[in-house]
């Protein structure tokens, strides 16, 4: 502070020593940021005048534009104001966007456009001293693709109807292949935002190898001969065998057949003396005839609960060809299964 008021005085004394002995000058009017003055010296006497104006971009509202310094040494009081040129709020861009704070001198508008378009012109502007916009509102314009690209053997058929050589972005269209060629990939095609097609599919003769048949089972069809794509063969098994899989095959466009099924065992419940649980019926395992569970059907066998002095059910499955007897089945005596039948789990009360 006192170096600054030092520094003023020297200034003062420097600058004009003629008017130093005077008390009654001016020093430069503080004045808004925006308004300037003509005059450029540091001290001005009583009766001096200024004439203020608007700077760059800024429209000056109320107040004289003159001031003159008094003989007290203070400047008449001015109300003038400066204040921004506007722009005009911008247009709609079509297909596009536009970003901005404000519309006064020195603002910036940024455009975009959408997805699919193509900004044409300038992609900011900025709001210039004489409140025009430096540039004129962008084009967005759509983006373009060529004609698709048409797979050998085959076709498009545009979901609209297409003038020229161009296309544009968005466009689909159906590929198609001439019989007996099959597509491989995708039949959609679109005209993408990058300006190019989708990918392009395929026109091929796909055939598959003759069916091979399936271990216990038989097919629908055993011709030997080559199978076209889309044909089906169906599968079934002999017996008791259960079929596990799909029950049909299709050749598929890779030229394989899809993935065949395969025919499951079944079981015999291995236990000489017993009674199980099968379909809800609790069976003698001699009644038990025939003496089969196919493959995936359930078994329960009864176990004891030693401590509570009950039986419970134990369940199990046939799994092709392979019935796994819950370990804590007890299989009776000859001597047990005779004479005391009633005290096995499956007939004691039950847990
Ligand atoms: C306009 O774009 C410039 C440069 O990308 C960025 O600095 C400015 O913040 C943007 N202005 C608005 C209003 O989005
Ligand atoms: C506004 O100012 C710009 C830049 O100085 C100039 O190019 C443009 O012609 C001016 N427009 C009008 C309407 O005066
Ligand atoms: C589009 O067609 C016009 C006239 O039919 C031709 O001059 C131009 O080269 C073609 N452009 C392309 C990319 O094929
Ligand atoms: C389309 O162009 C984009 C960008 O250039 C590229 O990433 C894309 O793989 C192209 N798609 C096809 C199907 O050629």
């Amino acid at each position: 502070m006192e170096t600054s008021l030092t520094l003023l005085l020297l200034c003062s004394f420097v600058f004009s020593t003629v008017t130093s002995e005077h008390d009654n000058v001016c020093s430069r009017p503080e004045l808004a940021d925006t308004i300037e003055m003509d005059g450029i010296q540091r001290y001005f006497s009583p009766g001096a005048e200024l004439v203020l104006s608007c700077k760059e971009g800024h429209t000056p509202v109320s107040g004289p534009r003159r001031i003159v310094c008094s003989a007290s040494g203070q400047w008449t009081h001015t109300k003038l104001k400066c204040i921004p040129k506007l722009c005009p709020y911008p247009d709609l861009l079509s297909n596009g966007e536009f970003y901005y704070e404000d519309v006064k001198y020195q603002s910036v508008i940024n455009y975009t456009c959408n997805e699919g378009y193509i900004l044409i012109g300038a992609s900011s502007a900025v709001c210039q001293a004489n409140g025009t916009w430096s540039a004129p509102v962008p084009e967005c314009t759509p983006v373009t693709c060529g004609l698709a690209p048409i797979p050998k053997f085959g076709m498009i058929v545009y979901h609209k109807k297409i003038r020229g050589n161009t296309t544009d972005y968005g466009v689909t269209g159906t590929y198609r292949c001439l019989p007996p060629y099959v597509l491989i990939g995708n039949a959609r095609a679109e005209c993408t935002a990058s300006g190019n097609w989708t990918k392009i599919p395929e026109c091929r003769v796909v055939t598959c190898p003759p069916p091979e048949n399936i271990d216990k089972g038989y097919m629908s069809s055993s011709d030997d001969r080559d199978y076209d794509y889309m044909e089906t063969v169906k599968y079934g098994c002999h017996g008791h065998y259960v079929l596990e899989g799909s029950m049909q095959i299709v050749c598929q466009d890779n030229g394989k057949w899809s993935e065949k099924p395969s025919c499951k065992a079944p079981c015999s419940v291995d236990i000489q003396r017993g009674r199980i649980l099968y379909k809800d019926q609790k069976l003698w395992i001699a009644d038990m005839q025939p003496n089969r569970v196919l493959h995936k059907e359930i078994v329960s066998f009864y176990c004891k609960d030693n401590a509570r002095n009950c039986g419970y059910a134990v369940p199990t499955q046939c799994t092709d060809g392979k019935l796994k007897i819950p370990e804590c089945f007890e299989e009776p005596g000859a001597v047990d299964y005779n004479l005391y039948a009633g005290s096995l789990p499956s007939e004691i009360k039950q847990c």
